[in-house]
């Protein structure tokens, strides 16, 4: 089965391919962009749905973006050229945590992608690197709303509870000056969008051979989200600036 066929159609419809709607991604993006001047890099953008909100939004923004997935970068490139920000927008096919560049940025995001870097802290090292020194990050990941048992564990990984996140995060050298807690709605909605998704598109193309599989892919998705992390996984998205040393 191809991979980038399952990401293609399950996050079809959905803001962002995080836990986040329409009002929450604006807030967010409205505390780390404000200026309307800034460069803004994203480390695992994806389909590049945030930069492209942001050129959108404010025709003084250059963006780059850096991602392993082509076939999203090249959706990032088509949907750049038909809102007509192509030009602002600079897309880089590579690992977000080997990235490197002669610019340094005025908002560097990464939402979702922390497993690429190891982490959180990991993601908010490499972040520092390509940071202006008065620059924002924005930062979006995991953590335990409330205790994970084995499963939830071996299907997401290590995480800690929101308190001890944001002390590490603080005890890193980051100052929040803003963030998001992703409602229950927003959590729930977004494995609606990507079981749902995948499991309409199946429905629609029963002469597809891969069709069957993708909807036993939704399935077994939904059962491990309801069975195995519905009621520990929480989700935070912060704006970040330095701690002065
Ligand atoms: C959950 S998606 C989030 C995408 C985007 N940040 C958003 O919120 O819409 C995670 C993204 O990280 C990308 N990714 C995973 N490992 C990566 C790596 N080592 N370097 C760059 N991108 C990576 C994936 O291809 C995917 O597009």
């Amino acid at each position: 089965m191809d991979r980038d066929k399952i990401s293609r159609l399950s996050r079809a419809g959905h803001p962002v391919n995080s836990p986040l709607d329409d009002e929450s991604v604006r807030r967010l993006l409205r505390r780390t962009v404000d200026r309307g001047g800034e460069r803004v890099l994203d480390l695992g953008c994806g389909e590049a749905a945030w930069l492209l909100r942001t050129l959108a939004e404010h025709p003084g923004v250059t963006a780059e973006g850096v991602d392993t997935s082509a076939p999203s970068l090249a959706r990032a490139r088509k949907e750049a050229a038909g809102l007509g920000v192509g030009q602002r927008l600079v897309l880089h096919h590579a690992d977000a945590a080997e990235f490197t560049s002669p610019h340094l940025f005025d908002a560097v995001l990464s939402v979702g992608a922390t497993h690429a870097f190891g982490g959180l802290l990991p993601t908010l090292d490499a972040a520092r690197r390509h940071l202006a020194p008065d620059g924002r990050v924005l930062v979006g990941d995991a953590y335990w709303e409330r205790e994970p048992g084995a499963e939830a564990r071996e299907l997401l990984g290590e995480y800690e509870d929101l308190a001890t996140t944001m002390d590490r995060v603080a005890a890193h050298g980051w100052t929040p000056v803003f963030g998001h807690l992703s409602t229950r709605q927003e959590l729930d909605d977004f494995e609606w969008y990507w079981t749902g998704s995948l499991a309409a598109w199946a429905l629609d193309h029963p002469e597809d051979p891969d069709s069957a599989e993708i909807l036993d892919i939704a399935a077994t998705h939904r059962s491990q989200w309801l069975r195995g992390y519905r009621e520990s996984f929480g989700f935070l998205t912060l704006v970040l600036r330095r701690t002065p040393a």
